[in-house]
């Protein structure tokens, strides 16, 4: 098992360059199924486990995927799929995958996917994704672990209102109504960057979507898209990690290739705390030259603050001056790094969906670990604050969604290493 070993202390400067979005390029991945005739080339594909994974869904179907982590291109050949079937090894690893059974569905008529099973930062049911392919026309049963679809006849164009806009159903939906028969309405869709980042993929195969990015999505179903090359937008989550990274070290930080509409809380809420933050369009720079104030934040759908960047923004607020209010809306279990910042020295409280945190002068580096994606990246921000040596385990979950972590802080100046332990 592998570990980082941080020493902290060390100011962040330069640039850093973001790379494509792991949120965007997996339901991308998951869309190339719908295209028939030739291979497609995703370019920007960033090097994470969560792309190996998919891309292992998409062989297990029988379709040809090699990526080339060089030039970050994928390519995909799903000319002919020979099986509608994902096993419970690769849906455990990454729930993503379910991303599979609308394109399956609208494809071929039918798919089989195993039920995800349990994950640490919520329940994370599936219940919207199914009414909406049942809304399709699709029936569903569950049974020894797997969740089978059917449309024997092919999907019907309908209106599905969501009840809460998830980004996954929204996704899911969208792709099977893609190549329904007729007209569909989405409504309540979810509204994030990578929603509409992948309209823009399926139209440019062809699809007939208007509206995605606002809340009702019109989809023209289309009989046939045609495989074509795409690139995937910048990872918005990674920015803001670096844009954090930068304002705890005090340091100045170009964030090359940042798109600075898609994070607009996060630049407001590190305004309000003091740092300065200036856009242009190439990228955004960060520099911080005191000690952070405290603000509040509470998660929320798109254009809300995202929650994918909960754990990295409290990791800041534990350094910075004063209290601040996080509130967790979005999941209900997304506080597993409370515990390790506290083992570091941070003073928070929990109180149900909402955290308390009580800034600190320092932190001090300890043995601690990943518990999750983001939870990981906010415990590395920590260690580039804290005194001393801060070793971090479990770090497969900071490989799912961050490329070259270690060599990007490293060109920053950051102490960072990577050992087999
Ligand atoms: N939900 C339901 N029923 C459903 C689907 C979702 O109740 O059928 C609930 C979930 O339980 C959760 C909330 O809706 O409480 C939001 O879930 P959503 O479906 O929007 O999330 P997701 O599609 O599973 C994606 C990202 C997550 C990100 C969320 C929210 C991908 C691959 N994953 O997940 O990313 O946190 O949207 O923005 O796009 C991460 O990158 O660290 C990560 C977890």
């Amino acid at each position: 098992m592998e570990k980082l070993i941080i020493n902290g202390g060390k100011r962040l400067t330069g640039t850093v360059k973001i790379s494509g979005a792991k949120n965007a390029v997996l339901p991308v991945i998951a869309a190339t199924l719908l295209g028939q005739d030739k291979e497609t080339c995703l370019e920007e594909v960033p090097n994470l486990d969560d792309v190996n994974t998919i891309s292992e869904v998409l062989r297990t179907l029988g379709v040809k995927v090699s990526h080339d982590k060089e030039e970050g291109k994928l390519y995909v050949d799903a000319t002919s799929i020979e099986n509608i079937t994902a096993p419970y090894d690769l849906v455990r690893k990454m729930r993503a995958s379910f991303l599979i059974m609308g394109p399956l569905l609208a494809r071929l008529g039918e798919a089989k996917i195993s039920l995800p099973g349990g994950c640490a930062i919520g329940t994370r049911p599936i219940d919207l994704h199914l009414k909406g392919f049942e809304a399709l026309g699709a029936q569903i049963s569950i049974g020894h672990g797997y969740i089978e679809a059917k449309a024997p006849n092919g999907l019907k164009g309908s209106r599905i209102y969501l009840d809460f806009p998830s980004v996954g159903a929204t996704e899911n939906i969208l792709m099977a109504a893609a190549m329904a028969e007729g007209q569909s309405i989405i409504e309540n869709p979810a509204q994030e960057p990578e929603i509409v980042d992948l309209a823009n993929y399926l139209n440019i195969m062809g699809a007939k979507i208007r509206g995605a990015g606002t809340n009702v999505i019109k989809v023209e179903g289309a009989k046939k898209l045609i495989a074509h090359d795409y690139t995937i937008i910048p990872d918005r989550i990674e920015a803001g990690t670096y844009m954090i990274a930068a304002a705890m070290t005090k340091g100045d930080v170009y964030i090359e290739n940042a798109i600075s509409e898609h994070i607009k809380p996060v630049i407001a809420k590190l305004k309000e705390a003091g740092v300065t933050v200036i856009e242009d369009i190439e990228g955004i720079r960060v520099t911080c030259d005191r000690r952070p104030k405290g603000v509040d934040i509470k998660t929320l759908p798109y254009p809300g603050f995202p929650t994918d960047m909960q754990a990295q923004f409290m990791a800041m607020l534990t350094i910075s001056e004063g209290t601040s209010v996080v509130t967790e809306t979005v999941f209900e279990n997304r506080f597993m790094h409370v515990d390790e910042l506290r083992r570091m020295g941070a003073k928070i409280k929990i109180d149900g969906r909402t955290s308390v945190v009580h800034g600190v002068d320092t932190l001090t580096g300890c043995q601690v670990k990943a518990t999750d994606l983001r939870a990981g990246a906010a415990i590395v921000l920590a260690g580039l604050v804290a005194e001393g040596e801060t070793q971090i385990g479990y770090i497969h979950h900071i490989d799912r969604g961050y490329d070259n972590l270690v060599e990007k802080l490293v060109a920053l100046g950051a102490d960072i290493k990577r050992v087999d332990q």
